[in-house]
């Protein structure tokens, strides 16, 4: 059994299909990419997972239990966190305000808040000198810490990231590919979208490639990475190509 089981997802938007029979898994363990063209379904994935997007058909299974159709905030209590794209800080609050807000479905336990809060700044050594500091003057790259940070103070057994790498230098995202990386050793699932797809192949150990809501390829990230014109063909137009795919996006949505 996975710890998540996708199986013949359908989600729409009005008259809009996004994901057309989306198949995936992610075992116990497993650092896990999503990868595929600007509007391939892959936030629709994420969303559906965690419970933010009811699906109009298929299954979604975490640990052997049948979770689509519940509401997201039931799903962080059975251990799955998404750090959505853009962040979604709550600005004018403090970084441990910020921590404390991803705490809540334990809330009840203030020594587990302790506790928590300790662990996950021993990743983030950053955000820790920084505590008190409100999360708006937080640099890009503290900010998507802090959005990682927060996400892990639910204790996620599962913990799904959308674009890690939005608007931030190719730097800043290898130190937060490597914190992932730290997480995941300590036990943690990860299934991450990821336009940075050099980056994502080199830290994931499996990744599928999405196209028009579909998986079109999958395998282990090593091979992928050893045949990126296969990678690419998938992509679309100007696919896989680093850093030019971030930047060309930041462009586009800044307002
Ligand atoms: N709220 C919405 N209403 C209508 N259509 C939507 C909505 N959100 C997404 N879509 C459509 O669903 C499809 C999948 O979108 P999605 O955001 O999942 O893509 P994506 O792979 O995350 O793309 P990107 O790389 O640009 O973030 C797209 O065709 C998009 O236009
Ligand atoms: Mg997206």
């Amino acid at each position: 059994m996975s710890l998540l089981d996708v199986e013949d997802l359908d989600v729409s938007y009005g008259a809009v299909q996004a994901l057309r029979g989306l198949s995936l898994s992610v075992e116990a363990g497993e650092m896990v990419a999503l990868l595929g063209a600007n509007g391939a379904g892959k936030t629709t994935t994420l969303r559906a997972i965690s419970g933010l997007l009811a699906p109009r058909g298929g299954t979604i299974t975490f640990e052997g239990e049948r979770i689509d159709g519940n509401p997201a905030y039931q799903l962080v209590g059975k251990g799955i966190a998404h750090l959505p794209e853009g962040r979604d800080l709550f600005p004018s609050l403090t970084v441990e305000e910020n921590l404390r807000y991803g705490h809540w479905t334990r809330r009840r336990d203030r020594g587990d808040y302790k506790r928590q809060l300790d662990k996950v700044m021993d990743h983030f050594p950053r955000l820790r000198e920084r505590r008190t500091q409100v999360a708006r003057t937080l640099s890009g790259g503290e900010q998507q810490m802090l959005g990682v940070a927060r996400a892990l103070m639910s204790s996620p057994k599962l913990l799904l990231v959308d674009e890690l790498s939005l608007g931030l230098a190719p730097m800043i995202v290898r130190q937060l590919f490597e914190i992932l990386d730290g997480v995941n050793q300590e036990g943690t699932s990860v299934l991450l979208v990821e336009q940075f797809v050099h980056m994502a192949l080199a830290h994931t150990h499996r990744a599928y490639v999405l196209a028009k809501g579909q998986v079109v390829l999958e395998g282990a990230s090593r091979d992928m990475a050893d045949n990126p014109d296969l990678v690419a063909s998938y992509l679309g137009e100007g696919g896989g190509a680093e850093p030019e795919a971030p930047e060309r996006k930041r462009r586009a949505r800044a307002r």
